[in-house]
């Protein structure tokens, strides 16, 4: 698709944009400001800060142009690269033959079919979720679902018998601190090279989960287990070679990463958009109990959610994870006649064409019915997009998708969520996170449940 056959699209400059006044323009409200360059100066703006370029594409064809290019001319970001310090060479930011590879060997670990018994153990911690939750509660759901989506992910990669959990959510939250006080501080100013404190914590936090990881793989080698890890561990390529225990170590801190916060994100706005919705809300409930009663939901009951399945949809339209991705491009490349000089990056927010109003009626509320019927039938491929596209389309989405309908539907089985009347902001760095707590009120569900030792 290096269409240089096409006429060559020009490319406008954001002078707001431009320079250091640029980047502080930016940082106080990346949202905004990626949001009012597309919709002041179009679909393809260039600005540059700090000795590099970037190109901002906002429509959808352009972006299917950018994901769906196999070409070695683009490669993961700058920020994306430097993620290397933790995770390693894992599939989120390997590059060229050793990705390939390493993709082919875990996409069908991935596939819908073979989500099934992680669907117990999502539910299961769902419920230890609930049991917290009493009449009244007024709770941090970003708090609660980031402890359930790592709870999640720990217990489907390394096994329900893991005992270490409080070590490993006290290292990664410590990583993350040290992420945001280098990206979203004066630090980002600081040139890579140059050493900050906050790099010696990043190597003893890494150096303290490779522990665990190492110990780990060592003993589910020996014994295996059903958990993914094991999983990953059985895994054999053309050649019959199985993975080292470096490659293991990088994936699993891979999953673990890419996969928690994201989905404790769109776990934590899920629940606001309902708290602010009761219709919606209501008619969750009412399908959860005409389909599932009281009985736990299993993987097959998903499909029988159609709203559950669009409340999961549209609040990840709204509040989309991760709201911008970029790529960099390692020669001059022509993609869908947008004009990419080399070293320069292309960035496509997800946050701004999910809200574009060419592509969603009423793009700013919440409809989850639009989902249902013919609106949304023609849409263009990239209109939507909050797991990418392309060769690298999240590996974990369908994981995420079954995680979200069934937190959703056990949940709603048992609590509700009212308005705290606190309104919500938004700090984004990688990811789309709340600046701070995301408080809403529990209720629990009035009719009859069996008391709490026996149900919970
Ligand atoms: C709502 C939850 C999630 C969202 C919104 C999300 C979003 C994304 C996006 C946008 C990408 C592509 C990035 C790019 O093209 O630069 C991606 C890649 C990836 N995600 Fe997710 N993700 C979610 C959950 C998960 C889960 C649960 C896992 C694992 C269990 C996971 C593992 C990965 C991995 C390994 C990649 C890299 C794939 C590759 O390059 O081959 N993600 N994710």
């Amino acid at each position: 698709m290096n269409n240089a056959g096409l006429a060559t699209k020009s490319v406008k400059t954001a002078p707001e944009l431009m320079g250091v006044r640029g980047l502080f323009y930016f940082a106080k409200d990346p949202l905004a400001a990626f949001t009012h360059a597309a919709r002041t100066h179009g679909d393809v703006v260039g600005f540059a800060r700090t000795g590099r370029s970037y190109i901002l594409l906002s429509h959808p064809d352009d972006i299917e142009a950018v994901l769906h290019y196999r070409g070695d001319e683009l490669r993961k970001d700058f920020f994306t690269r430097s993620l290397g310090a933790i995770f390693g060479e894992g599939l989120l930011n390997a590059e060229g033959a050793h990705w390939k590879h390493q993709r082919k060997l875990m996409a069908p670990t991935f596939q819908p079919r073979e989500l099934s018994g992680f669907a117990t153990s999502m539910v299961a911690c769902t419920d230890e979720l609930c049991a917290s939750f009493a009449e009244g509660d007024l709770r941090d759901v970003h708090a609660d679902a980031m402890h359930l989506a790592l709870d999640i992910v720990v217990r489907t990669l390394f096994g329900s018998t893991f005992k270490r959990f409080d070590d490993v959510e006290r290292a990664l939250g410590g990583i993350s601190d040290e992420y945001r006080q280098l990206w979203q501080t004066w630090r980002a100013l600081v040139p890579t090279w140059v050493p900050l404190p906050n790099h010696a914590r990043l190597r003893r936090r890494r150096a303290e989960l490779d522990a665990i990881l190492f110990e780990l793989i060592q003993s589910k080698r020996a014994a295996p287990s059903d958990d993914l890890l094991s999983h990953l561990i059985a895994l054999t390529d053309d050649e019959g070679r199985g993975m080292s225990d470096e490659q293991l170590r990088d994936e699993s801190m891979t999953l673990f990463l890419a996969g928690h916060e994201t989905t404790a994100l769109g776990i934590t706005y899920m629940f606001r958009l309902l708290a602010e919705h009761p219709e919606a809300y209501a008619r969750v409930v009412a399908e959860v109990d005409a389909v599932l009663g009281d009985r736990p939901p299993t993987r097959a009951d998903v499909e029988r959610l159609p709203f559950a399945n669009a409340v999961v949809r549209e609040a990840l339209r709204l509040y989309p994870p991760v709201w911008a991705s970029a790529r960099q491009a390692t020669a001059d490349v022509v993609l869908s006649g947008v004009p990419i000089p080399k070293n320069a990056h292309v960035i496509f927010s997800q946050w701004v064409v999910q809200r574009d109003a060419r592509w969603f009626r009423e793009p700013e509320r919440f409809r989850p019915e639009r989902w249902l019927g013919d609106e949304c039938a023609n849409l263009p491929r990239f209109a939507y997009f909050p797991f990418g596209g392309g060769p690298r389309v999240c590996i974990g989405q369908h994981f995420a998708l079954l995680e979200l309908v069934l937190v959703l539907s056990r949940t709603s089985q048992k609590v509700m969520f009212e308005p705290s009347g606190e309104p919500l902001t938004l700090g984004p760095v990688v990811t789309l996170r709340p600046t701070g707590p995301v408080r809403l009120r529990v209720t629990r569900r009035s009719r009859p449940e069996a008391p709490r030792a026996a149900a919970e």
